[in-house]
């Protein structure tokens, strides 16, 4: 038996997010998805990968205003489950959509300017995930860090990909929209300063809490990066 050694926010992490895969799969054999599945498996896994991927991104900011340490340790697995779910999205879009026939794929991707912000969106995501090991890390090192502040062009592309596919603006996308905006603002490095200087008394217990660490005193600088 593999031993885990996961504290509780990552078994959080973890399972909450192979439930919408389960979930996915069930419908699909159970004959649950709607008059038009390929349309819904290609929603869903679009909607999964966007709130992923905006909950991935979250993860510093969280650690920043409320020092919730943490978080960082789930930020990897959540992009990672992020390029699952788009991967599924986009072979359900090639495969299933459209039989793989490219010269139908080329034709869409020049008359439907959404399509071609999603691969590139894609195919950015799919790049920061296979540099993600910690032998790509070692070989890049200071560059690292700067090839991953692409995730936030991905991320734009994305959200502009998510409103341009959908018909009538939902409150999802909206939301999604403005926990970005947020997220880059928190990114400006004035803003980013403001915050780490600030934070809650309760920071420690709910680290504890999350981690399953008993009474351990973490002090206010331990919690910062
Ligand atoms: C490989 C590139 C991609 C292609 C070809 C593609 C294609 C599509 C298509 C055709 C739709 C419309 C589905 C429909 O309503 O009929 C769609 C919607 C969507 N896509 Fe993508 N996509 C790509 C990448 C991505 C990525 C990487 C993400 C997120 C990380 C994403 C998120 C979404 C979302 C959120 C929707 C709207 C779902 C809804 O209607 O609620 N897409 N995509």
């Amino acid at each position: 038996m593999p031993k885990f050694k996961f504290n509780r926010l990552q078994w959080f992490v973890h399972i909450g997010s192979i439930i919408p895969f389960i979930i996915l799969v069930w419908d699909a054999i159970s004959n649950n998805l709607t008059v038009n599945p390929i349309q819904e498996i290609t929603q869903r896994t679009g909607r999964t990968a966007i709130i992923w991927l905006v909950l991935s991104l979250a993860c510093t900011p969280f650690n920043i205003i409320f020092g919730l340490k943490p978080f960082n340790q789930v930020r990897r697995p959540l992009g990672l489950y992020a390029a699952f779910y788009a991967s599924l999205h986009f072979i359900t879009f090639l495969v299933l959509d459209y039989g793989i026939n490219l010269s139908l794929i080329a034709q869409s991707v020049i008359e439907k300017p959404y399509i071609l912000l999603g691969t590139t969106g894609f195919l950015i995501l799919m790049g920061l995930t296979f540099t993600s090991t910690k032998k790509s890390m070692q070989k890049l090192g200071k560059k690292w860090n700067q090839i991953h502040r692409l995730v936030y062009v991905a991320a734009v592309l994305l959200v502009l990909h998510f409103f341009m596919a959908l018909k009538f603006i939902n409150t999802l996308a909206i939301t999604i929209a403005i926990i970005l905006v947020v997220l880059l603002i928190i990114r400006i490095p004035v803003v980013r300063k403001f915050f780490s200087k600030r934070q809650p008394y309760w920071a420690a217990s709910v680290n504890n809490f999350l981690t399953g660490r008993k009474k351990k005193i973490i002090t206010t600088q331990k919690l910062r990066n």
